[in-house]
């Protein structure tokens, strides 16, 4: 009785404190419309323009800087925001002229993109999503927000969220990899860690993009066509943009692509219906560099007709084209676009200012005494480096070649070893390229005097310098040897041979993925893999330290080499990462979010495709008319999920608490997982689920959920899952969100390959 009443005293606390929230919220978002409503109305129709207008300031860009005299335009209050500009005083200068000689005083937003670390650079969005560690990328993000807050910024043009089956496309790097529902819980840590509530000065607007399907160019071909299915974009595309609205995102930009066959940028559908109808979006929407100008390319008619396209269709600020600035005006007096879509745009850009505390003080991001102590402190980099352990993925460890002792003699070979300006990756404008920690620095620094560390550059990135020229774009060039390769080779081979084991740093550099990187061939490049084939001829213990931005085809590696430890592109601290990891100070624990294909012919290649009515059976890898190649099997090279460490962990048998079930029950599994290792590790158990029939064809596993177990050396620990009905939800032919009865699998494993499998039924 006493318990019954103390719970009824909570219940009706949490409905009180809700209420008050939810009053208070009404009357922040009243006085919010109060304040901006009046300051409309002393607004010209240019000056609203303006606001919706956002040119790059060129320090770095992707594309032509359209605006040269920023001062002046911001003077005239044709300006709502800034990018590509980074500088405390320069940032500080430009509010100032804003909030001081502009007629309206409006501040300024200032974007950047801050995608994966400011000056403390975090691994590639790619490789951060290995850690499965939602707390860690949080904290990549707020560390990522305090430090470009400190330095004026007060909006990220990330998290960057498209799903992605392709790895030929070069920006798999700046995403998650390719499953919904892991990037769907990415999507809101980094939400949560850019924006916390959006009320401090450490707390900064993120922007989710790329609206929409950005990840599914044919051919993988950036920027080219996108078409699908609208019930693939509901179940398998749309989730993590969808989870960082329901995130609370302040922003969302638009892609460059098209979406059933109308520029994302132009399309009322994706921008109106399911983003602000479907899904309740209320911030503000941005195009991508120049998308609305891209539109007269993809043959929608002129700059004005696109303009006034894009304003139709829910845009509501213009990166760096001006096409608003420039016809918007001449539109409305022709009666193509109204006032009130003027004005809808205008607000929204004004609400997202309101929302972060800068009409209350638009310095409240530019106190100079943070910008310097607040960026790339020892403990920001500190928190980097245990990250970056935490990224790399054990892909294979014949022999146990890692960890490898300190002692003796370590060569250390190859193009990306002593290559400090790459080890931060692409997309990490705001630092300081050469000061990342190189692999050749990171171990010389862990062996001290107990080893000696001989280093080689061995080859150059790749044979000629056509595709190292066209990838590099934030200068980071590798400073070709001009010598003949043979010669770079030799003298790699001789350091070699008088060495202990060999570390060969091998792969891509950071521009070769990233934006207008597409690969056509994802292996390592030729030069680097003759070396290879060289330094596994001195019958030394050799382990391939793999740098990319991507799954690569590493089929050859893979029978050939040792070791493969692939490290991404891990940031600040790349090189002490790297020797924790390689020296075993850090057992490594992540896992691919992205299938790594046996060769290019298998791609698009996930593990949640479908069965198809002519399925391969099990253990085979050809039967004539199946659905298979002829020349190579339907099986990864790795699959998702997959990763190894330096323990060895045995899962026990799956149990469940019932097997049929009804309604809105739960059903908890649980799996007891034993160390069996020398190394104390943590494990990521993986949670797929099969709907084994449907109104629609269903994939043959969905990850379901996973849990990051830190398990020590003979210890053995349970994993525990509650599954319920939502976790069988799909969209179905309706778009309707539910989810059928009927029989399940249910998965629990180390990986999406390696599963424990038991049957249910669950019916209504
Ligand atoms: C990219 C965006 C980026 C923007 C601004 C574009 O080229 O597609 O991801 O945010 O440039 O730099």
């Amino acid at each position: 009785m006493k318990k019954k009443l103390q719970s009824l005293l909570i219940i009706a606390i949490a409905f009180i404190f809700s209420a008050q929230l939810d009053a208070q919220t009404k009357d922040n978002t009243t006085r919010m419309n109060v304040f901006i409503s009046s300051l409309m109305n002393k607004m010209t129709l240019e000056e609203k323009i303006g606001q919706m207008n956002l040119p790059s300031a060129g320090e770095f860009t992707t594309g032509t800087a359209t605006n040269s005299d920023i001062g002046n335009n911001v003077k005239k209050g044709n300006v709502g925001g800034l990018f590509n500009i980074k500088g405390i005083e320069k940032i500080k200068a430009i509010q100032k002229i804003s909030v001081e000689e502009s007629r309206l005083k409006i501040p300024l937003l200032f974007g950047m993109d801050v995608i994966h670390g400011y000056e403390t650079t975090f691994p590639i969005p790619l490789g951060i999503s290995a850690t499965w560690d939602m707390a860690a990328i949080e904290k990549s993000a707020r560390i990522a927000a305090i430090e470009a807050s400190a330095d004026g910024i007060n909006w990220t043009f990330s998290p960057m969220v498209d799903i992605s089956r392709d790895p030929r496309w070069g920006r798999v790097s700046e995403g998650n990899g390719e499953d919904p529902y892991l990037g769907s819980q990415i999507a809101k840590a980094m939400i949560k860690g850019y924006q916390g509530s959006l009320t401090k000065n450490n707390e900064i607007l993120a922007c989710v993009k790329h609206y929409a399907l950005y990840g599914a160019p044919e051919g993988g071909r950036d920027y080219n066509t996108v078409d699908m299915s609208h019930i693939r974009m509901y179940n398998e595309y749309f989730p993590p943009y969808k989870a960082a609205v329901d995130a609370g995102v302040g922003s969302v930009m638009a892609s460059f692509n098209e979406v059933d066959g109308i520029p994302a940028t132009a399309n009322k559908w994706l921008m109106t219906d399911v983003l602000r109808k479907q899904w309740g979006f209320k911030g503000f929407v941005v195009t991508d560099y120049t998308g609305i100008n891209e539109m007269i390319d993809h043959g929608m008619g002129d700059l004005q007709t696109v303009s006034a396209l894009a304003l139709k269709a829910g845009i509501d600020m213009d990166m760096v084209g001006e096409g608003f600035l420039k016809t918007l005006k001449k539109s409305l007096s022709e009666k193509k676009v109204t006032q009130a879509e003027i004005d809808l745009a205008c607000r929204r850009v004004l609400e997202a200012k309101y929302k972060l505390g800068l009409f209350e003080d638009p310095y409240k991001f530019l106190d100079a005494q943070r910008a310097k102590t607040e960026i790339y402190t020892s403990e920001h980099r500190q928190i980097a480096r245990q990250i970056a352990a935490q990224s790399f993925v054990l892909l294979k460890n014949k022999g146990n070649v890692l960890p490898i002792k300190k002692a003796g003699k370590i060569a250390l070979i190859g193009p990306l070893a002593d290559a400090a300006n790459n080890m931060a990756g692409t997309w990490s404008v705001a630092t300081v390229q050469n000061r990342s920690v190189s692999v050749l620095a990171g171990l010389k620094e862990a062996v001290g005097n107990k080893a000696e560390v001989l280093y080689a550059k061995g080859s150059n990135l790749t044979e000629n310098a056509t595709l190292e020229e066209n990838a590099t774009m934030f200068g980071k060039s590798l400073n070709r040897d001009p010598r003949p390769a043979a010669e770079i080779r030799q003298e790699a081979v001789k350091i070699a041979e008088q060495s202990d084991v060999i570390i060969a740093a091998l792969g891509e550099s950071a521009e070769m993925s990233g934006e207008a990187s597409s690969r056509s061939h994802i292996g390592i490049p030729m030069v680097q893999q003759q070396l290879l084939k060289e330094l596994l001829k001195t019958g030394k213990p050799v382990v391939l330290l793999l740098f990319t931005g991507r799954p690569l085809t590493l089929t050859w590696e893979d029978k050939n080499v040792p070791a493969i430890l692939n490290v991404w592109f891990a940031g600040s601290e790349a090189g002490n990462a790297i020797a924790d990891v390689v020296f075993g100070d850090v057992n490594p624990s992540g896992k691919i979010t992205m299938t790594f294909p046996q060769n290019i012919g298998q791609i698009p290649i996930y593990y949640a495709h479908k069965n198809t009515g002519r399925p391969l059976e099990e253990g085979k890898w050809f039967s004539k008319f199946r659905s298979n190649y002829l020349d190579v099997s339907n099986d990864p090279l790795y699959p998702f999920g997959y990763g190894l460490g330096y323990s060895a962990f045995e899962y026990g048998n799956l149990n469940l608490s019932q097997t049929t079930l009804k309604g809105n029950q739960t059903l908890k599994a649980t799996i007891s997982i034993t160390n069996k290792g020398k190394y104390d590790g943590a494990e990521v158990v993986q949670l797929y689920i099969r709907d084994k029939v449907g109104s629609v064809t269903r994939p043959v596993k969905e990850l379901k959920g996973f849990q990051k177990i830190w398990i020590k050396s003979g210890e053995t620990k349970t994993a525990t899952f509650n599954i319920t009905t939502n976790d069988l939800k799909f969209y179905n032919s309706d778009l309707k969100y539910d989810w059928e009865s009927g029989e399940f699998d249910i998965m629990i494993g180390a990986n999406s390959r390696d599963v424990k499998i038991q049957k249910i039924t669950w019916n209504k």
